[in-house]
């Protein structure tokens, strides 16, 4: 039995799902997350931050939450004025989009689709990182191994190595990868021994036996992971991690869902667009209630809320 783990939770960042009033929930009632990572901003030449985007970021809509922004972008200039305005609102760290997989992003070159571009990406890193030491900002990084091979990791390494990147959070799969299959967990254990700067370990953590087999496999205690789908399937799995004891208190998971629906019906309508993101929750939530297969069927189903309520509070969770 692994006992008194004590490590630092990053919630990874997830477009459509991480936004601004999840996090609010999901810090006020179970908290345990040392940084949130927002979903990515994606800065155009003319249009750094979007409306819709910096309503996601703003301090405002995040207060006592330690939140990190992210950008996705090639273009050193465009990450630069984002970062200004982000530094503005008194953001100190940014984070750096390198694992996007979807065929439109990387199509423009970014995302896991700048992997490949090693001289343009080390100018590019050159650029920020000068802006970043000249401005006091942090840069991390969130990358994967490569775009068409594993292997490209090695020299990737190389290229970040050369940078005074804050944070390199690995994401050990290639970009066809999707986010599919086992994580190549022999490449963190290179990165281990040869990046410079400090490491994350992102992918596939859905339990603390989870944990346990990624470091028994490492051979070393990890005190920083990043999780995302693992923390949505089981809000509790941070508590459980650090061992808090009312870990799996059914009351919290019930608490979270009525805020959320609560919630994104504040700044939602008609009913289908809140129910698209709570059904969007109970793809990841549906394991937490084995045996309940046809209530979730159902509520997969519901178009108002009155039939989703039905379903909810006097199927599942009664
Ligand atoms: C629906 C969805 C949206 C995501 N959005 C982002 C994003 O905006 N930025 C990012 O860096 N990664 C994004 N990711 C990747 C996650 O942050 C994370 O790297 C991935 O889910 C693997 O970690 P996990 O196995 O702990 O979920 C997204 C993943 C999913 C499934």
């Amino acid at each position: 039995m692994w006992q008194n783990i004590s490590m630092q939770i990053y919630f990874a960042p997830m477009e459509g799902i991480t936004g601004y009033i999840f996090r609010n929930a999901y810090d006020e009632i179970y908290g345990n997350i040392a940084k949130y990572y927002a979903p990515f901003i994606s800065p155009s030449e003319n249009c750094p931050i979007t409306p819709r985007e910096r309503k996601d970021i703003t301090p405002e809509h995040n207060a006592g939450i330690n939140l990190v922004p992210q950008i996705l972008t090639c273009r050193s200039d465009c990450f630069i004025e984002a970062a200004r305005e982000l530094q503005a609102m008194g953001y100190k760290e940014v984070n750096l989009n390198l694992g996007c997989p979807s065929g439109t992003v990387c199509a423009k070159g970014k995302g896991a689709g700048f992997l490949p571009q090693t001289n343009e990406l080390s100018k590019f890193l050159d650029d920020i990182c000068s802006y970043a030491d000249k401005e006091g900002v942090k840069i991390s990084v969130k990358t994967r191994l490569g775009y068409y091979n594993p292997d490209e990791f090695y020299d990737l390494v190389e290229i970040f190595n050369r940078f005074p990147i804050s944070e390199l959070i690995v994401h050990p799969r290639i970009r066809s990868d999707f986010y599919k299959g086992e994580p190549r967990r022999e490449f963190f254990a290179y990165a281990l021994t040869h990046a410079k700067c400090p490491l994350v370990y992102n992918g596939n953590i859905y339990s603390v036996e989870d944990y346990r087999d990624l470091t028994d496999a490492l051979g070393c205690k990890l005190d920083t992971v990043m999780i995302g789908r693992g923390l949505l399937a089981d809000p509790s799995l941070a508590d459980k991690l650090n061992n808090v004891t009312d870990a799996t208190d059914f009351a919290k998971f019930r608490k979270l869902h009525d805020t959320l629906y609560y919630e994104y019906q504040k700044v939602m309508s008609p009913d289908i667009n809140v129910l698209y993101r709570m059904k969007e929750l109970w793809s990841y939530w549906k394991n937490l209630f084995p045996g309940q297969e046809r209530d979730i069927k159902r509520l997969l189903k519901t178009k108002k809320y009155a039939e989703y309520e039905a379903v909810v509070y006097h199927g599942l969770m009664p």
